[in-house]
Formats: structure tokens, C-alpha cells, sequence
């Protein structure tokens, strides 16, 4: 029986992902392999919608490549590639962006957030059309399933629309993608200022586990991490944030659910609970960072395998836009 088809892909924006991402993300991409026919890729056409370094651009999305495999991305069940060794997906950009209103496109709030941010003269025209580029990403595979945080649901929406309104002027051409959203995947928040969520860009260092980062320095800020005055160690967000989120860490790397912890640290302190974590937490990126390491020192081997995988991709992408391409004229 036919899989369900699964997209997803990640920036290659920053040296090292960082703990949200994985619990937050990633950790989903692996544990969907067993269930999927499963599409993977570092999108580093949407990593120059912000002005980049070419050079820092190559190496961040090879890292991203090896971090990928090191969670768990296995090239033998996923398609895993980079997002610019498609040319289908600028192609497929192009026919949807001739699609999408300017109004409709303005409506998008993300870019209006990150315009904010630039100045408005210095945002590019890129940054305005991402979500169409998204919906290509999707449209191209055919994807059923697209996991999604909360930020990402009026992106999804648009290639929904996108979607449908192509299918309804030229005749049934794409599958109309649902938003997947994961139960059990933890929302991880900011180790200084645990009411915002953990961000690359977030305002203190400590508040951010990078996972490529020194284990030491990792375990330090989990030690450092902002609680509050009491001391019961139990899951209520809105009055104990920084301890829930070390729960909800806590939990993620181990499998224990936040019940069972809570019980096993009633009679001890938000020391004993921070010491721990933090040895479960080197425990876990210790291994982690050697696999990486292992991946990167082979830059020739990494580089087939990611061929491999824009072969696959493109197995599927030329059938897409080929259909597209007729179906328009061209
Ligand atoms: P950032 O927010 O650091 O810029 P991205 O937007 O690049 O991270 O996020 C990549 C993926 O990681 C997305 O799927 C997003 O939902 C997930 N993610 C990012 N931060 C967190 C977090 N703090 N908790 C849970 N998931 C997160
Ligand atoms: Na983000």
C-alpha cells in the first residue's frame, strides 16, 4: 500500500540548529521515515532572501546536511537534498507567483514582521515571495502531509490556495497538501526568558542550546536556567515557565513522561533537577556532535550522498513541472 507523502525543509541560516529545532522539528523528520515516503531538504534558496556570505552559505548547508544525517536522516529511507540542486522548484516559483495576487501576497504576516525588522527599503523582493517559493517546495512533490509549527499555517494555507486555484483553470495537476501537525512535539522555550520560545535569534546566548556548540558550555546554561522562587518541581506553565520547560526537555530526550518526573524529583530541588538534565543533555549531543564530525570529514562522501538525493527528488520534480509546463502553454 502507497505511503503517504511527507515534505519538509530546513534553513540553513545558522551554524548550528538548536535544541527547539530538533525537539521541536526534527526529531519528528526522523520518527515520520517509519511511516512515509519522506522528502527532506535544506532550503538554501530561501537563505538569500537576507543578504548571506557565499562561502558561509556552502559550508552552513553542508553542516546542516551532516547534522541532519546525524539526528537520524536516513538517506536510504528519505530523499534528503539541497533545495538549489532542483531547478524545479524556482521553475515551478515562477507559473505559481503568476498565480498569487500582490494583495494576497501582502497579507502574508510573516513578511510583514520581518520587513518590519530590515526597514522596509532593505527587505528584497525574495523575502515578499518565499511562501510561493514554499508552495512550489510542496506542489512540486505532490506532497499529502507538510508538518508545520503554529508560524507556519497561513504559509500552508496559500499553497492550499495555490493549489487548488492552479488545478481549477488547468485541470487536476497537484494534491492538495494538509498541514500535519505533530501531538506529542514539544514547543521549547528560551533557557533566560522562558515566555519566549528558543530562537537563533534570541536576545541572551544563554537562553539558546545550540547543538553543535561545546557540551560544556550546553550543560553550563541548563545549570544557569531561569527559575523561579519556589521549589516544587511540577508541570505549570503559566506559573512555573522556566521549570515546565526543563520538563519538557527533560522529557523529550528521555521518553519519561512529565508525570513520572514529577514524581521522581517530589522530595528534591530545581538544582538536582538542572544537574541532571544537563548530564542527560551531554549525553545526548556527545555522540551526536562526533557523528557530525564523521560526516563533515568526509566532504566527498556527504556531497554523493546529497546528489543522490536531488536525483531522487528530481525523479519526481521534472514529472511535476513537466505536467505544469504543458497544462500552461509553454
Ligand atoms: P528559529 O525560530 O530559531 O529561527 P526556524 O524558524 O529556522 O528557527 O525553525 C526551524 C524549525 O524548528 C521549524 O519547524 C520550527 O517550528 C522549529 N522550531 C524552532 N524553534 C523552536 C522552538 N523553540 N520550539 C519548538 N520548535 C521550534
Ligand atoms: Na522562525
Amino acid at each position: 500500500e502507497a505511503r503517504l507523502r511527507v515534505l519538509s525543509g530546513i534553513q540553513p541560516t545558522a551554524d548550528s540548529f538548536h535544541l527547539g529545532n530538533y525537539l521541536g522539528a526534527l526529531r519528528q523528520w526522523v520518527r515520520l521515515q517509519d511511516t512515509h515516503d519522506t522528502f527532506y531538504m535544506v532550503v538554501d534558496l530561501h537563505a538569500i532572501t537576507v543578504e548571506q556570505d557565499p562561502k558561509v552559505l556552502r559550508q552552513r548547508t553542508r553542516v546542516s546536511a551532516a547534522q541532519l544525517l546525524a539526528l537520524g536522516v536516513d538517506p536510504d529511507r528519505s530523499a534528503l537534498f539541497v533545495q538549489s540542486h532542483v531547478p524545479e522548484h524556482a521553475q515551478l516559483s515562477w507559473v505559481l507567483e503568476c498565480l498569487t495576487g500582490f494583495g494576497e501576497a501582502s497579507r502574508m504576516t510573516q513578511f510583514k514582521d520581518k520587513a518590519a525588522k530590515q526597514g522596509a527599503d532593505r527587505a528584497s523582493v525574495g523575502l515578499f515571495t518565499y511562501p510561493i517559493l514554499q508552495a512550489a517546495d510542496i506542489l512540486l512533490y505532490q506532497a499529502h502531509a507538510v508538518p508545520v509549527g503554529e508560524d507556519q499555517r497561513q504559509h500552508l494555507e496559500l499553497s492550499r490556495n495555490l493549489a487548488q486555484r492552479f488545478n481549477h483553470r488547468f485541470g487536476k495537476t497537484f494534491v492538495v497538501p494538509e498541514p500535519h501537525i505533530v501531538k506529542d512535539t514539544a514547543k521549547i522555550y528560551d533557557l533566560q526568558d522562558p515566555t519566549s520560545k528558543m530562537s537563533k535569534s534570541a536576545s541572551s546566548p544563554n537562553g539558546l542550546i545550540e547543538l553543535l556548540e561545546d557540551p560544556k558550555r550546553s550543560a553550563k546554561k541548563i545549570r544557569s536556567a531561569v527559575t523561579d522562587t519556589g521549589r516544587e518541581i511540577v508541570f505549570d506553565p503559566e506559573g512555573k515557565a522556566g521549570v515546565s520547560n526543563l520538563l519538557s526537555i527533560y522529557s523529550a530526550l528521555t521518553g519519561k513522561s512529565i508525570e513520572e518526573l514529577e514524581n521522581s524529583y517530589r522530595d528534591k530541588g530545581y538544582g538536582d533537577l538542572k544537574k541532571d538534565l544537563a548530564e542527560i543533555l551531554v549525553e545526548f549531543v556527545t555522540p551526536f556532535q562526533e557523528r557530525v564530525k564523521s560526516y563533515l570529514d568526509d566532504i566527498s562522501e556527504l556531497d554523493k550522498v546529497l546528489a543522490r538525493g536531488a536525483e531522487q527528488a528530481r525523479e519526481v520534480a521534472t514529472r511535476t513541472l513537466a505536467v505544469v509546463y504543458d497544462r500552461v502553454g509553454f
